[in-house]
């Protein structure tokens, strides 16, 4: 039987790659609809997150959600998660030993889903499929990634919400590029 996303949730719940992390609240292993077509991946989970156990729903989750929107995605018909599943301690970039210690999990959750598009927001996730690749050239720009549950999957590079927070002159760009998910 194949592994189901419910399971790998449990999993990574009960994993000792929190032991790293003396002072969190919550594990965010993601959510959404188990049949979707596209997953969401994007960094690490922020404050929020960490308080709630659920990924993007702070600001740049609030921007991500309204993105979406206009794009015509509604935020329940995906499933969103993170490279790595726990918070860095004070807002830090994930190391890449961190997101090699996730990736296992990140990679059977893809499996599991078998998503038509994987959607990366920022360079961190983006560099797990893409490690050369410059998210200022790549994005919006679909890419075929070989043999992760198919011999080929689209990888869509994205900007990570957080760019359109800190640079609202950015967020024509990138409401652009999410208009690409439905167009793929
Ligand atoms: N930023 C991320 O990359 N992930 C979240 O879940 C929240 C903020």
């Amino acid at each position: 039987m194949p592994e189901t996303l419910q399971q790998i949730a449990e999993e990574i719940l009960a994993s000792d790659l929190k032991d790293m992390y003396p002072n969190i609240t919550n594990v965010v292993p993601g959510e959404g609809s188990n049949t979707a077509e596209i997953m969401i991946i994007g960094e690490a989970p922020g404050k929020q997150e960490d308080l709630e156990g659920r990924p993007f729903i702070g600001r740049s989750g609030k921007l991500l959600t309204k993105m979406l929107e206009e794009a015509g995605l509604d935020r329940e018909e995906i499933f969103i998660t993170n490279s790595v599943k726990i918070r860095p301690p004070e807002n830090r970039d994930p190391t890449s030993k961190e997101k090699d210690l996730w990736f296992p999990f990140l990679k059977r959750q893809i499996i599991a889903l078998k998503p038509k598009i994987i959607a990366t927001l920022g360079r961190h996730s983006m560099n797990e499929f893409l490690p050369d690749a410059t998210i200022s050239v790549v994005h919006g720009q679909p890419q075929k990634v070989g043999g992760l549950w198919h011999e080929h999957q689209i990888v869509l590079p994205l900007y990570h919400p957080a760019v359109g927070l800190y640079n609202p002159s950015q967020k024509e760009v990138m409401i652009a590029d999410f208009k690409k998910i439905p167009e793929i």
